[in-house]
């Protein structure tokens, strides 16, 4: 970012909102380091997951926790990279700037039918799309006073990823 410090880009948004398409092309255009937040789960949250249960905050920190640390050691190292997490509630996403001051959001909106077609054509991924109404009531925008900045995602691929490079300055 100019000083010296590395730039942080966390890329939240319910399932099925382009979390992963969009961290994959913000990866590709700067070459930075990505990091799946889905890959950070313990595994006791994946099975949970997979039979379809919500998961509750209880197991979520440990989660968050984890991708925090990992970013932490980014920030310290001064290397700038790319994270896709669902960070739905501003309390999570607390927990990731928690100790990382260059991180900042690029928050994925769609409406609630353009999310359900995509999921159901995802079969292969443990999010059902029966979690996604949790997902819809769970989720809180991202703050005026959050680092950040919001992003359309009903578009092709293609052009959510160029919207999100420009709204973000890359
Ligand atoms: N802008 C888009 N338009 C249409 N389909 C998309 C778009 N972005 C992602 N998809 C598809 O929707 C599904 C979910 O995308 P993904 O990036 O995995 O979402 P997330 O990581 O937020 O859960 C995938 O099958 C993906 O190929
Ligand atoms: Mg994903």
């Amino acid at each position: 970012m100019g000083d010296g410090s590395p730039d942080i880009v966390v890329v939240t948004g319910v399932a099925g909102v382009g979390k992963s398409v969009v961290a994959q092309g913000i990866a590709r255009a700067t070459g930075w380091t990505l990091a799946e937040g889905d890959g950070f789960h313990p595994p006791a949250n994946v099975a949970k997951m997979r039979a379809g249960r919500a998961l509750t905050d209880a197991d979520r920190w440990p989660w968050l926790a984890a991708l925090r640390d990992w970013i932490a050691v980014q920030e310290r190292a001064g290397s700038s990279c790319v994270v896709s997490c669902s960070a739905l509630k501003r309390s999570y996403r607390d927990v990731l700037r928690d100790g990382n001051p260059s991180v900042r959001f690029c928050a994925l909106q769609a409406d609630g039918e353009v999310l359900r077609g995509r999921l159901e054509s995802r079969r292969e991924h443990f999010m059902p799309a029966s979690l996604l109404n949790s997902q819809l009531g769970t989720q809180e925008p991202l703050g005026a006073d959050e680092p950040g900045v919001r992003v359309d995602a009903a578009g092709e691929p293609a052009v959510v990823v160029v919207s999100a490079l420009d709204a973000l300055g890359l």
